[in-house]
């Protein structure tokens, strides 16, 4: 597969087979997000795994609650709110695999380096077969000090990037993209 090809296969998939992803495969993608550009060369990433599935749904429900309790803080309604709010709804879906990308503070523009090293492990689960989707709504739940604690990820690391992995059970329908909005060309 082709660079080229693989941007165009990579899609956002919410619906998993239950397939479990191997170790080796997420041992790769890793290596693959490890190649990213990064400021200075800086390599400010730190990643952390979880394939148990009981763990994965405990920490998907407490995502949930958190995101809901953060939007009513901020007084948001409507049906993405209500969407969340329903018990049914799972943040990581069925996913067996998510991998976390830390920014690991010091040198600039971590946050960055951490969005393009996700993105380079989403090109790469996208040549191996696998599905991935970012899911944003779980990054201040994943950033929170208590929880990093949990993990054993130090305080002053910031959760960027939640990325879940996994088997496409189904194709789903890609969204369309919109052609490049050129503002200048000199
Ligand atoms: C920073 C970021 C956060 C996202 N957060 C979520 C999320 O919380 N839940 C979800 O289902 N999808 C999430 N997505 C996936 C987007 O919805 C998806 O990328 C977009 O609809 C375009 O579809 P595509 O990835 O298939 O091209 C996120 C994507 C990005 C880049």
């Amino acid at each position: 597969m082709t660079v080229l090809e693989a941007i165009a296969a990579r899609r956002s998939v919410r619906d998993f087979a239950d397939t479990p992803v191997a170790r080796e495969t997420v041992e790769q993608l890793l290596d693959a997000a490890v190649q990213a550009p990064s400021a200075m060369n800086a390599q400010n990433w730190a990643f952390g795994v979880i394939q148990s599935v009981d763990r994965l749904r405990e920490l998907g429900e407490r995502a949930r609650v958190a995101f809901v309790a953060m939007l009513d803080a901020q007084g948001m309604t409507g049906d993405f709110r209500d969407h969340v709010a329903d018990p049914s709804f799972a943040p990581f879906y069925n996913a067996g695999t998510l991998v976390v990308i830390y920014a690991i503070p010091g040198p600039p523009l971590g946050t960055i380096n951490c969005a393009l090293a996700a993105e380079n492990l989403m090109l790469a689960a996208a040549e191996a077969g696998l599905g991935t989707c970012w899911i944003g709504i779980a990054g201040p739940f994943l950033d929170d000090a208590v929880v990093k604690g949990e993990l054993g990820v130090p305080d002053e690391y910031e959760a960027v990037a939640a990325l879940i992995v996994g088997y496409p059970a189904t194709e789903g329908t890609p969204p369309t993209k919109n052609p490049p909005q050129v503002l200048y060309w000199q």
